[in-house]
């Protein structure tokens, strides 16, 4: 069992050592934190299957801290260069062929592509730079669990099996980046996340397939992780529509155990529900819904009274997708309106 280090900004020379050791570190970025190991170190990448107790055909992202590191493992094209003039640093992956002779199966699941990502954190851009190592970096939580947005997370769900976690405060976009698959005939759009589909669409000036692709166990996989169940608290979760919160209210109110509420301020103000236990805010819009999500349902699924969590739904437009897809996931597609007689 190794002692788990939370590191400071100060302290990034250790997370650097352990790197090149071949621990794991995990580190901030703007989506949610991710457990990094190198990429090049196939011991090390096996351990972080271990640590997250992930299926090992789903394959990791490569964090690069510049646009040379992506050609030490895949072959750009002229898509990719595109996007990472519009969008790197920031949410966006890219799956592209893999380099032969590169990484390992171990990394890509063994399939024939590379997802890469470069995080707009300066701090984990330095680490990776430092290492001089690309670094893979699948969400730092436990599989299945809701993706960490704080150094806190990752300590509750990792702690004895990983060297460190470097603490650079809560992510601001709180839900995954958005992968886009660059290896087909047309780009497709794998996992939603804050860079929408049209925006890429202007940059790339082609249609995208955006049509999410469901994988079932007998099919090839597309984005390996989309069919496994993700984000999910232990706890029962509801999706609740604007609409429906009123009835939600009377619904909680007549149980016996407290019922853990999540929504956004104006949805508070309305209902009154302002100062009161078991109620999470998402904060003022979409942006702060997002980057509050998985922290609310982590927090209801520590607290032992509780046992059912509704959280609101957001209008179903392209800039909530990512919101509506993780809910929509953790809930497992459950809406409040099964529970009423
Ligand atoms: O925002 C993020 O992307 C975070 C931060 C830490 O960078 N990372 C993250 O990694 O969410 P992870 O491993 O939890 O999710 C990666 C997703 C999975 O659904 C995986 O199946 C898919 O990307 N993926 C990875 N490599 C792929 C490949 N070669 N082809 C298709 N899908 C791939
Ligand atoms: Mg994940």
């Amino acid at each position: 069992m190794v002692q788990t280090k939370i590191w400071d900004k100060s302290e990034l020379a250790a997370a650097v050592k352990a790197i090149k050791r071949g621990a794991l570190v995990a580190f901030p970025s703007e989506t949610v934190y991710g457990l990094g190991a190198d990429a090049f170190n196939d011991t090390a990448v096996s351990k972080v299957y271990a640590a997250k107790g992930r299926p090992s055909d789903n394959p990791l992202i490569v964090h690069v801290a510049d646009i040379e590191q992506v050609g030490r493992v895949a072959l750009v094209n002229t898509w990719a260069e595109k996007l990472m003039a519009a969008f790197w640093p920031g949410p966006l992956t890219m799956i592209l062929p893999v380099k032969p002779d590169t990484v390992s199966a171990t990394v890509t699941g063994g399939l024939d592509t590379v997802a890469v990502r470069m995080p707009d954190n300066d701090l984990t851009r330095e680490l990776i730079r430092l290492t001089d190592t690309p670094l893979v970096g699948p969400s730092a939580n436990t599989s299945g669990k809701p993706s960490p947005t704080t150094a806190q997370h990752v300590f509750h769900d990792l702690h004895g099996k990983i060297a460190g976690v470097l603490d650079d405060g809560a992510t601001k976009i709180g839900v995954e980046s958005t992968v886009i698959d660059l290896s087909t005939e047309q780009p497709a759009v794998l996992r939603p996340g804050k860079i929408t589909p049209a925006q890429l669409e202007a940059v790339l000036g082609v249609t995208i397939d955006s049509e999410l692709k469901h994988v079932s166990a007998d099919e090839a996989p597309k984005a390996p992780g989309m069919k496994y169940r993700h984000y999910a608290p232990d706890k029962a979760v509801y999706m609740v529509a604007d609409d429906d919160w009123t009835a939600a209210i009377v619904w909680a109110q007549g149980r016996l155990e407290p019922v853990g509420l999540m929504l956004t301020n104006n949805q508070i103000a309305k209902h009154q529900l302002s100062g009161m236990d078991f109620v999470w805010s998402l904060g003022a819009n979409e942006d702060t819904a997002a980057a509050n999500l998985f922290a609310g349902l982590r927090r209801f699924d520590d607290w032992a009274e509780v046992t059912t969590i509704l959280v609101t739904a957001l209008p179903d437009i392209a800039q909530n997708a990512a919101y509506n897809n993780r809910l929509g996931k953790a809930s497992g597609g459950h809406w409040v309106n099964e529970l009423f007689d």
